[in-house]
């Protein structure tokens, strides 16, 4: 996967006038936050930080968000009717490029951003794209932290900024979110045990609050892994010229490991089993631990299933089985 070309190229001018050297320093400063479990204070504020981001984060993190919408898509077919989208720490606007590559109905974003550096990167790289939803989108300056207001959206969305918050102010969040969720909502984060763990405890939190649960869970009972596993989908993004120039020698493509969760207001069709981690191919068989309605399942499925087989032999860490 890719990101648009029309972004690629946006990204590529609005980097005009900054160094190299500065770019690819800011950048190895993201890399090194990000790495770390518990980032810490991660505001994004200055010009050159913000992109840094979009050159060194925005591909992997576009990735994550195709990769979770597609999920999504699996278990609410419906949602691909969707017209209007709320995202919260919309950064340089990444989730609404991702979802209006795929959802042809969208015609209004408001995107809540704290940030004036990175609002106005976002709303620069708007500009070129192809679809009038994201060249339009309505950008409204809000700390998430504190109130705000905003209308009711078919999809919501927050990716990569719950983790920023204290555990309290994230559960308050998703919250809002959800009484700001016509359709679905989808919170996507690093796929990190930490992140793991919060997702666990915005589950329960937005099922008591009666959401249902559409993916990546077959099942809406307590989280079968045992303490101190996690599970996280992976997306391979292929890495922009300009990312392999600034990041000397590195490969031509990224593995971007994500976790993430979609509630929606109407029953969904989740997954019977989901891949937990990344299936080994034998002669003549697949071997794959899933997650199911029953709890953890090491399968083994041979060749004599044909059908089956066939099935699985399409099995991806995070995928549906
Ligand atoms: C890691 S970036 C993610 C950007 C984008 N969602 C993506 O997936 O690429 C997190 C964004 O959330 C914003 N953010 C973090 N805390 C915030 C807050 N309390 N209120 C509003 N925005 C916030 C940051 O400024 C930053 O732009």
């Amino acid at each position: 996967m890719q990101i648009p070309m029309p972004l690629q190229e946006a990204v590529l001018r609005a980097l005009e006038g900054y160094s190299p050297a500065v770019l690819a320093a800011a950048g190895q400063a993201l890399s090194r936050r990000y790495r770390q479990e518990d980032p810490g204070d991660m505001r994004l504020a200055g010009a050159e930080e913000a992109a840094a981001y979009a050159v060194f984060r925005m591909p992997a993190t576009y990735g994550a968000v195709r990769g979770a919408l597609a999920y999504a898509l699996e278990a609410l077919p419906e949602l691909s009717t969707a017209a209007t989208l709320l995202d919260a720490g919309a950064g340089p606007g990444t989730v609404m490029w991702a979802l209006a590559e795929v959802l042809p109905a969208l015609e209004r974003c408001i995107l809540l951003e704290r940030e004036p550096r990175m609002a106005s990167l976002g709303q620069k790289l708007a500009q070129a794209a192809p679809r009038a939803a994201v060249q339009t989108a309505h950008w409204q300056a809000a700390d998430l932290s504190a109130p705000w207001e905003a209308p009711v959206c078919d999809i919501v969305t927050a990716a990569y900024v719950l983790g920023e918050l204290e555990d309290e102010a994230m559960l308050t969040l998703a919250l809002r979110l959800w009484e700001h969720t016509g359709h679905a909502l989808l919170l996507v984060e690093p796929g990190t045990p930490r992140a793991h763990g919060r997702m666990l405890r915005l589950r329960q939190a937005l099922l008591e609050a009666g959401a249902y649960l559409a993916a990546p869970c077959p099942h809406s009972g307590a989280c079968p892994l045992p303490e101190g596993d996690w599970c996280h989908a992976v997306q391979r993004i292929d890495r922009t010229g300009l990312h392999r120039l600034l990041k000397d020698g590195a490969l031509g493509y990224e593995d971007e490991k994500f976790t993430y969760l979609v509630f929606s207001r109407t029953p969904p069709c989740p997954a019977a089993a989901r891949v937990l981690r990344r299936p080994v191919q034998r002669k003549g068989v697949v071997q794959a631990r899933l997650c199911t309605a029953q709890g953890i399942r090491e399968v083994t499925v041979s060749r004599r299933d044909r059908e089956r087989y066939r099935e699985a032999r399409d099995w991806t860490q995070g995928s549906r089985a």
